[in-house]
């Protein structure tokens, strides 16, 4: 049977991130509050020229120079995002010019909430087992902005970010189980961002966390039937889970092997080998939403290399609203000096500090980006050199700074 799976990995990140210990002063909380009790270190903090676009065309354009593969490859393009610029065009469709992608390529956008990721990567495994040309290739970018009100409750767990996974067979990273699945839905209001408003609204973010928890066990007991049903086993060597923060992923561990019997000091000591090496890189960018995921396994691949060779590893998404799947995969043999050559983490390294002035005053304007004029948006510019920047709008469409084609000539005068 043919293997189908993650062939390659890239990420990108704003240029900027806050320490939260800096918000923590600024707000009159002790430090230990965010780092210890929410598990987060630093946010990454988008500026008006890092929109959902600009991210996913940068991870995309680095998986595909990273991974040595060509855009005319790529049969199809989905990205899952929940902050997308525009009700009709999809992002997909700026990446497929940005890019330079095939005519014959099918683009699309999935939407619902943080699993919007997942649902382009198990639509992107079903594509490749439907077809019967084992050279198809597919790029799936999770690609998101999360933004709370200052000062809220949930103000430390927001970040940005974006993650873009080639899919193909014969994969490098990791052979998924297609097929094998543990989906779980519910209609609930425990998130909202409404249209009329950029701004994420958590009605309670004690309830949101009980509707993760409830949609774990719902998607964990689907997952078991069908593995029996496959002659599977259940048992998973390392998890990686949604991160809306990293205490999330603690809680989610315990709650999920406390349903095996496994108490909560068992479980804090499994979670050291099994989950903690997934919350790296959350713990430094924050909130990426549906990109959230792959960033949890990014950093389990990166800082475990050959340790996870050949190791089973869950994987967790939970979306708001809501939608939930467990699935998972095997971790290639020899994979580790590819994920070496794909310097996962680098984005991360050209970052640069900002103080709490300095990012209120970002979310000050950052609201009305959307309507900025072409022109009064100003990337510096190293930001221009290190890949694709948002520069307003002009004559009815977004424009970006793009080294492969030209800033769009104006269509209407
Ligand atoms: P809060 O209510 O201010 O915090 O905000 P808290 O009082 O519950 O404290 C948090 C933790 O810090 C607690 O630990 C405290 O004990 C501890 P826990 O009981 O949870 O283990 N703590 C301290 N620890 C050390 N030193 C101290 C200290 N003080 C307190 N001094 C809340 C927390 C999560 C509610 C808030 O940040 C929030 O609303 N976040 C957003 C909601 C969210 O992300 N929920 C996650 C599930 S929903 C989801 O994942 C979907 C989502 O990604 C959206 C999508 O799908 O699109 C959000």
């Amino acid at each position: 049977m043919r293997t189908i799976g993650i062939d390659a990995v890239a990420l990108a990140v704003p240029e900027h991130y806050l320490e939260l210990a800096d918000l923590a002063a600024a707000r009159g909380v002790p430090a230990s509050k965010y780092v210890d009790g929410i598990g987060c270190l630093r946010m990454a903090i988008a500026a008006p020229h890092e929109d959902a676009v600009a991210l996913a065309a940068n991870a995309a354009a680095r998986v595909l120079a990273r991974s040595g593969r060509s855009p005319s490859e790529i049969g199809l393009c989905v990205v899952g995002t929940e902050t997308g610029v525009d009700h009709s065009k999809s992002i997909a469709a700026f990446l497929h010019g940005m890019l330079g992608l095939s005519p014959r390529c099918r683009i699309f956008e999935t939407k619902q909430a943080c699993f919007g990721g997942t649902a382009g990567l198990l639509a992107a495994a079903e594509w490749l087992r439907a077809g019967d040309d084992p050279d198809r290739v597919a790029l799936v970018v999770a690609s998101d902005t999360a933004r709370y009100e200052l000062g809220s409750p949930a103000e430390p767990t927001q970040g940005a970010g974006a993650v873009a996974l080639l899919v193909s067979s014969a994969p490098r990273l990791v052979e998924l189980e297609v097929g094998v699945s543990g989906a779980f839905a519910a209609d609930v209001d425990d998130f909202w961002r409404p249209i009329h408003d950029k701004e994420g609204i958590v009605p309670d973010g004690h309830y949101a966390n009980d509707c993760y928890l409830a949609a774990l066990t719902g998607a964990t007991r689907a997952w078991q039937d069908a593995c029996r049903a496959r002659g599977l086993g259940t048992r998973l060597d390392r998890t990686c889970y949604h991160v809306p923060y990293g205490k999330m992923a603690r809680k989610a561990h315990r709650h999920r092997l406390a349903a095996e019997g496994i108490d909560a000091a068992a479980a804090d000591a499994a979670f050291a080998r099994e989950v903690a090496p997934s919350l790296w890189l959350p713990s430094l960018v924050g909130n990426t939403y549906a990109a959230s995921l792959y960033f949890a396994l990014a950093s389990l691949l990166d800082r475990e290399r050959a340790a996870v060779e050949g190791e089973r590893v869950g994987l967790y998404s939970y979306g708001s609203g809501s939608a939930a799947e467990l699935f998972a995969g095997r971790v290639v043999v020899g994979a580790g000096a590819f994920i070496a050559a794909l310097e996962i983490a680098t984005p991360l390294e050209e970052r640069r500090r900002l103080t709490v002035a300095d990012y209120e005053a970002i979310r000050r304007v950052d609201l009305e980006v959307d309507r900025a004029p072409y022109g009064s948006i100003q990337p510096p510019a190293r930001a221009a050199a290190r890949g694709v920047t948002y520069l307003g709008v002009q004559a009815g469409r977004r424009v970006y700074s793009n080294e492969r084609a030209p800033v769009r000539a104006q269509r209407r005068a």
